[in-house]
């Protein structure tokens, strides 16, 4: 009897070893489970004829019960694995991918040149105490030439310099000196601004574009002199190109500044060591801001009594300090928006 036993029990791995070669898939793996250790199944068929035994046999032929039931539950589960593992590796094989593809970056942009040089010269005129004040970009003939003391027979008012709007009463600004008008129309003394912004003129070769940048300043109380003017701007370039920079005012005319200078600052690209410098055409010099003390005109046409008021105003190209500072040659390279360039600053 226990012989008997014994013989099935042993035959149970025997049949199961055949029958789990032959399954391919979970579901079948499933029902053979059902068919050996189920309730109705194999090795619960084996087990009823346990109670027939001897006491001496019961305990022997229990403990090969149970180790076969082990083995059983090892062999299905380690069949289990194998196929998942297949399926895994089959399912790789259908969606191959290629793992030398570079991975996916962000892409970072980076802020124009132009707006480089704005945000600085901002930094360094707050600091004086200036704000930053804004004005339209389509004007009046009044607030860019007239209240400015540029009379309607000034050459700057070539029709070829400006763009005029339809009905010839609006135009597309020409320069920031319009913002210092409309400040100073708004509020009275004292006035420390700037103004940044677009301008735009009839121009377009290698060194003109119809449209560009300038940033005006205006400072204007009761004793300010040719001395705070020299003092401030004197400082803003040696901020914004260096403490080395040497600056010169040359005697110039602007209809709304009088006396009126050009300030240039020394090259610092030569230095004044190569007489052939492309940039400063061997000169050591580089022009680079117009400027004066406000003329009375301008007060008179704002409202403010010149007998009381003093002042002074630059204006300044924000395109040709960006070109001096980065060492750009081509203007027209910060309007074609090519990435291999702007990514440069
Ligand atoms: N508006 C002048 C221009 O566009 C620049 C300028 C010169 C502005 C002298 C000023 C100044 O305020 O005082 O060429």
């Amino acid at each position: 009897m226990k012989e008997d036993l014994l013989k099935s029990l042993k035959s149970l791995t025997d049949d199961l070893d055949g029958s789990v070669q032959k399954v391919q898939t979970e579901a079948g793996l499933s029902e053979l489970k059902a068919t050996y250790l189920g309730k109705k199944g194999r090795l619960t068929e084996v087990l009823k004829g346990l109670g027939k035994l001897s006491s001496e046999d019961r305990p022997a032929v229990g403990a090969k019960a149970n180790e076969i039931k082990n083995i059983i539950e090892g062999r299905l589960r380690s069949a289990l694995e194998s196929l998942q593992r297949q399926s895994i590796a089959k399912e790789l094989a259908q969606d191959t991918f290629d793992i030398s593809l570079p991975g996916r970056t962000e892409v970072v942009g980076n802020v124009h040149p132009i707006s480089q040089i704005f945000a600085e010269a901002r930094h360094i005129f707050e600091g004086l105490g200036f704000a930053t004040c804004s004005g339209p970009e389509i004007e009046d003939d009044y607030h860019n030439f007239e209240a400015l003391n540029i009379p309607a027979d000034h050459p700057a008012r070539d029709l070829q310099d400006t763009f005029y709007l339809k009905d010839g009463r609006w135009l597309l600004r020409t320069h920031t000196s319009t913002v210092q008008i409309h400040i100073m129309e708004n509020q009275g003394a004292p006035v420390r601004m700037i103004a940044p912004g677009a301008v735009y003129r009839c121009d377009s070769d290698v060194t003109h574009t119809p449209m560009f940048h300038q940033i005006e300043g205006l400072w204007v109380d009761d004793r300010t002199t040719f001395g705070d003017l020299k003092g401030v701007l004197t400082l803003f370039i040696q901020q914004m190109f260096g403490d080395g920079t040497k600056v010169r005012f040359r005697p110039s005319f602007f209809p709304f500044t009088e006396p009126s200078a050009e300030l240039d600052m020394s090259c610092h690209i030569c230095a004044w060591k190569n007489p052939s410098c492309p940039v400063c055409k061997g000169t050591g010099w580089l022009e680079i801001l117009g400027c004066g003390m406000v003329d009375p005109a301008v007060f008179q046409c704002v409202g403010y009594d010149p007998e009381k008021i003093t002042g002074f105003a630059f204006g300044m190209g924000l395109e040709r300090m960006a070109m001096i500072k980065f060492g750009i040659n081509d203007l027209r390279l910060f309007f074609e928006n090519d990435l291999r360039f702007l990514q440069q600053f």
